[in-house]
C-alpha cells in the first residue's frame, strides 16, 4: 500500500538478533524492504543484522536479495531501487552470549546518531530462537546500551513461554529492564489485512453489531488449516505442538477480534483492555472435563497431491514415540451477557485438507413455519463467512427465492473480495507490524496481561494432555480434517464443521 500521505516515522535503527536466520530471511527483510518501497521507511534508517555467521556486508544483502526474491510479494526487484535500499542495511558479526560483545552495537548507535543529526528510535528486534531471548534482553537492559525509554523498543517474537509460567517469568524478566510500552510481543495474525479488517465490519457498519450476540447467533467456528507438515522446525515443534502453536495466539486474538466489545476509542490500551476482557471471559475448562472440549490428533504418513508424505513421528528432530498434537479443536464459552451459551469451535493443523484460515457466524434459524415445506426443504441459517486467508473475501449467506413459478427457496451468497474491491496488493502482515513498531503504536501487540490472560486459558488441556499419553496416535490422514474425534466434538451439539 503505497504512502499517499507521506507521513514517515521518525529516524530509525533496527538490530536484528537473528539477522542471519530464517524469520528475517523470509519475513523481516522482505517486509522492511516493501515499506521502503512503497516510501513508509523513515528519511533516515538503517538496519542491521546481528548474526554468529561470517558475512561482509556486501555478501549479506545478497544473501537477503535472495530471500527476498523468494519470499517478497513483489518479487521483481529492480536494481536502482535495490541500490538504494541496501545502502541501508549492514551485518554485525557478534556472538550475543558475550557482555563485552555488546559494545559494538553502542558504537553504532553513536555513530549512526552523529551521522543521521538525530535523535534515532532504536529497536531491538529478538529473531532468535526463544531460549536466547531471556539473556539478550537481560545484557540489553544491563549494559544500558540504549537507555533511554522514549524512544527504545523490544520486539519478541512468539512462542511467548511454553506455559503460564514461563510467560510470566519472561514478563518479569522484560519488566526489570523495559517499561511495559517498550515491549512489542508480536501475534503476526493481528497484522493481516482481513483481521483489522474485523474491526471496520463489524464496528463501522450498523449492520452487523445489532445481531452481533447470542440472541440470534448460534454459534462460532473458527477453522485454521494447514497443509505442510513440521517443515523442518520439529526441533521446535515438538516442545509446542498445535495449541501452543497456533491455539494460544493466533486463534485466541481471532477469537477476541470477533468477540470483543465496540471500543471507544483506537487508542492501544483501550483495544486491549477490550480483547483481554474475552480472554477474562472464556470459561475455565475444568481439568477433569477436557475430554469433553478439545480433540487433539497427530498426523499419518500417507498422500498429499499425489506426493508421499512422512508419518509426523517420521519427521526430522521428532521423536519416534513423539505425542505432540499436530491438531487441535476445542469448544469454547464466553461466560458475558453477549456471548453466553454461544459456542466457539475451534480447530487447527498439519496437514490438513487444504491450506485456509476462516471463521463462520453462524446465526440462529429464521422461523420456516410460513413457507410450504417443500419450499424450506433446502433452507439454511444465515451465516456469515469471513475468509482471512489464502483467499480474502467476506460473504454472507442468506436464503432467496429460485425462479420458476414454485416458492423453492435456496440459500445465495452475497460476496465481496479483496481482489475485486481493492487492487490485490495489501501489505504483508510482518509490514503493517513493522510499520507500527517504528511509529510507536502498540494496538495490534500483545501486552503483558494479554499473554498471561490467554496461557491460562489453555493450561488446563496443555496439563491433560501431558498428563495422558495419547493412545491413538498418529490419528489422522494427510489431506484430511483431522481426527474423527473431532467431528464428534462438534456433531454432539448437533452441529459440523464448515467446509467452503
Ligand atoms: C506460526 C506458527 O506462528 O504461524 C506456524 O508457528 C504456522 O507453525 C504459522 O505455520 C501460520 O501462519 P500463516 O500466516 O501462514 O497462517
Amino acid at each position: 500500500m503505497e504512502n499517499q500521505n507521506h507521513k514517515r516515522p521518525s529516524a530509525t535503527i533496527i538490530f536484528i538478533f537473528g539477522g542471519s536466520g530464517d524469520l528475517n530471511y523470509r519475513k523481516l527483510s522482505p517486509a522492511i524492504y516493501n515499506l521502503f518501497i512503497d516510501e513508509w521507511m523513515p528519511d533516515k534508517f538503517t538496519v542491521i543484522g546481528i548474526g554468529r555467521s561470517e558475512y561482509s556486508d556486501e555478501n549479506y544483502r545478497a544473501h537477503l536479495l535472495e530471500g527476498i526474491k523468494q519470499f517478497s510479494r513483489r518479487k521483481d526487484v529492480a536494481d536502482a531501487q535495490w541500490q538504494a535500499f541496501s545502502q541501508h542495511v549492514s551485518y554485525l558479526k557478534m556472538d550475543a552470549e558475550k557482555d563485552e560483545e555488546y559494545n559494538q552495537i553502542s558504537e553504532v548507535i553513536k555513530e549512526k546518531q552523529a551521522a543521521f543529526g538525530a535523535h534515532p528510535n532504536i529497536i531491538f528486534y529478538m529473531a532468535v530462537a526463544p531460549q536466547l531471548v531471556p539473556d539478550i534482553a537481560k545484557k540489553l537492559g544491563k549494559k544500558h546500551i540504549s537507555p533511554d525509554k522514549s524512544n527504545t523498543r523490544i520486539v519478541i517474537e512468539k512462542p511467548f513461554g511454553h506455559d503460564l509460567e514461563s510467560a510470566h517469568e519472561l514478563n518479569e524478566l522484560l519488566m526489570s529492564m523495559f517499561d511495559e510500552k517498550q515491549i512489542y510481543r508480536i501475534d503476526h495474525y493481528l497484522g493481516k489485512e482481513t483481521v483489522q479488517n474485523i474491526i471496520a465490519l463489524r464496528f463501522a457498519n450498523a449492520l452487523f453489531e445489532p445481531l452481533w450476540n447470542r440472541n440470534y447467533i448460534d454459534h462460532v467456528q473458527i477453522t485454521a488449516a494447514e497443509t505442510v507438515g513440521s517443515e523442518g522446525r520439529g526441533a521446535y515443534y515438538e516442545g509446542a505442538g498445535a495449541l501452543r502453536d497456533m491455539v494460544q495466539n493466533h486463534i485466541l486474538q481471532l477469537i477476541c477480534m470477533i468477540a470483543m466489545e465496540a471500543p471507544v476509542s483506537f487508542d492501544a490500551d483501550e483495544i486491549r483492555n477490550k480483547k483481554v476482557d474475552v480472554l477474562n471471559a472464556i470459561r475455565r475448562i475444568g481439568k477433569d472435563e477436557v475430554s469433553r472440549y478439545a480433540v487433539r490428533g497427530q498426523y499419518d504418513a500417507g498422500w498429499m497431491e499425489g506426493e508421499k508424505v512422512p508419518a509426523y513421528r517420521e519427521e526430522k528432530n521428532v521423536d519416534p514415540k513423539s505425542a505432540t498434537d499436530t491438531f487441535a479443536a476445542v469448544k469454547f464459552y464466553i461466560d458475558n451477557w453477549r456471548w453466553q451459551d454461544v459456542p466457539f469451535y475451534i480447530r487447527t493443523g498439519k496437514r490438513l485438507h487444504e491450506k485456509t484460515t476462516v471463521i463462520n457466524i453462524q446465526f440462529r434459524p429464521a422461523p420456516s413455519y410460513a413457507f410450504p415445506p417443500e419450499a424450506a426443504e433446502t433452507w439454511r441459517p444465515n451465516r456469515l463467512t469471513i475468509s482471512i486467508q489464502p483467499e480474502m473475501d467476506i460473504r454472507l449467506r442468506f436464503q432467496s427465492k429460485r425462479p420458476g413459478q414454485s416458492m423453492t427457496l435456496n440459500p445465495v451468497d452475497m460476496i465481496f473480495r479483496y481482489k475485486d474491491a481493492y487492487d490485490g496488493n495489501e501489505p504483508e502482515a510482518y509490514e503493517t507490524l513493522l510499520l507500527d513498531i517504528m511509529e510507536g503504536n502498540a494496538t495490534l501487540f500483545m501486552r503483558k496481561d494479554q499473554v498471561e490472560a490467554a496461557w491460562r486459558i489453555i493450561m488446563p488441556i496443555q496439563d491433560a494432555w501431558k498428563n495422558r499419553a495419547p493412545v491413538s496416535f498418529p490419528n489422522y490422514a494427510p489431506g484430511s480434517w483431522g481426527p474423527e474425534d473431532a467431528e464428534a466434538l462438534i456433531a454432539k451439539d448437533g452441529h459440523q464443521w464448515i467446509v467452503m
